[in-house]
């Protein structure tokens, strides 16, 4: 399962390539903001970050537009300014439309706000390169989600799709390793949540009692 990245701060994504060989870029308008840059400069910025590799890079088109042509267009502009650039549509009628469009002029899509099967299966339909169901979001509003995932994962296996999933707004482990075992290609949730799904209380306690032995050992000097 690929590890991507949901961020636009340059800081944190720079520490990501570096320490975990990070797999992928995914933003969204929220991102931009908490960036506290405009949107051009900071996709910019962050194209620099991932140039030369083939790692994808999703950027979200803006989310008020509703005609699908006008999507399309900037979906173009979007994938002339990085080839990592992955356009990223919101789920609607429009939207799949723009990803039909966009895909057969050869421009990788991620369907996003990706909240049923249906929706999935709309956008695997169109092409999309990626497709994002949002666990988090669907269980912050009491709905469960352990065979979210599986279902979206059947439904492209057994119609053929070519479609990878991106489990995205992933917010703890115990989500991580269900979207893992479901056969989410991807994976994408903010710094926090990958450095804590990097420990846990045992290892910390482990590391104490290894310490303690190291420390009491003989020295080789002595
Ligand atoms: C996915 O591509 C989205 O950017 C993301 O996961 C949205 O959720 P969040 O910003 O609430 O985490």
């Amino acid at each position: 399962m690929k590890l991507f990245l949901d961020s636009a701060i340059t800081d944190e994504i720079k520490h990501s390539l570096e320490y975990w060989d990070l797999d992928g870029l995914t933003t969204n308008p929220k991102h931009i903001k908490n960036s506290g840059k405009p949107f051009l400069r900071v996709i910019e910025e962050i194209a620099k970050l991932f140039s030369g590799t083939d790692k994808p890079v999703s950027v979200e088109v803006d989310p008020h537009l509703t005609d699908w042509e006008k999507i399309v267009e900037q979906g173009v502009k979007l994938s002339k300014m990085s080839p990592n650039f992955v356009v990223k549509v919101g789920a609607s009628e429009s939207g799949f439309k723009a990803i039909r469009e966009l895909t057969q002029q050869g421009i990788r899509t991620n369907a996003t706000l990706i909240f049923s099967v249906s929706q999935a299966w709309h956008a695997a339909r169109a092409g999309a390169y990626f497709i994002s169901p949002f666990i988090g979001w669907k269980e912050a509003y009491g709905e469960s989600t352990t065979t979210f995932i599986l279902e979206v994962a059947e439904m492209l296996e057994r119609h053929e799709y070519d479609s990878q999933i991106i489990a995205a707004a992933i917010r703890n482990s115990r989500q991580i390793t269900d979207v893992a075992l479901a056969g989410a290609h991807c994976v994408t949730a903010g710094l926090a949540v990958y450095q804590e799904s990097m420990q846990n209380p045992y290892t910390v306690h482990g590391e104490k009692i290894f310490q303690a032995a190291w420390d009491e050992t003989p020295s080789d000097d002595s």
